[in-house]
């Protein structure tokens, strides 16, 4: 059985009384994660999707919870299998799914601690690249995915179902 010890990643003060810590979900937590993403993002998934990824990328699953145990970040990742650039073999990418932050926890460095921490984790599955897609409009997550040297690959037209295009961003894994 896995202890919440050997669960447990890092922690850090974000104010005198209140520490963060960030771990790797369980189970236990997906209820919290889904209250989360349906705060904080337009783009909902069905529980069996969370229970899906959790089930095989759990090492790259983490969530940020604070003093009193309550859950204000995530992060879940997917590898999925694309041709490269010549076409004639396949190559893992490192997709990121989803990642965010409670509103009132913000601006505190809980996405950057995710984000590093589930990069590593995720690039023991032998990913060639880091992938997402951000909403052309979303100003704060391009910034922190720029600090990572994510570049924009190209445009993904009426990538929202609201309309929006989406930039698509890539990271060389040999990069991180
Ligand atoms: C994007 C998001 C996850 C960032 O979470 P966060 O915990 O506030 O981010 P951090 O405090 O770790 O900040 C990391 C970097 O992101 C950028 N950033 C985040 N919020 C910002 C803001 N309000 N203004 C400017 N830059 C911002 C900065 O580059 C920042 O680095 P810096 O502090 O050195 O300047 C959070 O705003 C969120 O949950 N947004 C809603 C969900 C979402 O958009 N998810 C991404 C979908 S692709």
């Amino acid at each position: 059985m896995t202890t919440n010890k050997e669960l447990n990643i890092d922690s850090f003060d974000v104010s005198k009384d209140q520490e963060i810590t960030i771990r790797r979900c369980t189970l236990e937590d997906l209820d919290g994660v889904i209250e989360v993403n349906e705060k904080e993002l337009p783009e909902d998934y069905p529980y069996f999707f969370y229970k899906s990824i959790l089930d095989n990328y759990p090492e790259s699953f983490l969530i940020a919870q604070n003093s009193s145990g309550k859950i204000v970040g995530y992060i879940m990742w997917r590898v999925e299998k694309s041709p490269s650039l010549d076409s004639l073999r396949y190559i893992n990418k490192g997709h990121l799914v989803s990642i965010a932050v409670s509103n009132e926890y913000r601006q505190q460095g809980i996405a950057k601690q995710l984000l590093s921490n589930s990069m590593l984790a995720i690039k023991k599955y032998k990913i060639h690249d880091y992938v997402l897609e951000v909403r052309v409009t979303n100003y704060n997550a391009i910034r922190l995915y720029e600090q990572y040297k994510f570049q924009i690959a190209n445009v993904k037209k009426n990538y929202y179902r609201d309309g929006e295009n989406a930039y698509y961003m890539t990271l060389n894994a040999k990069k991180y």
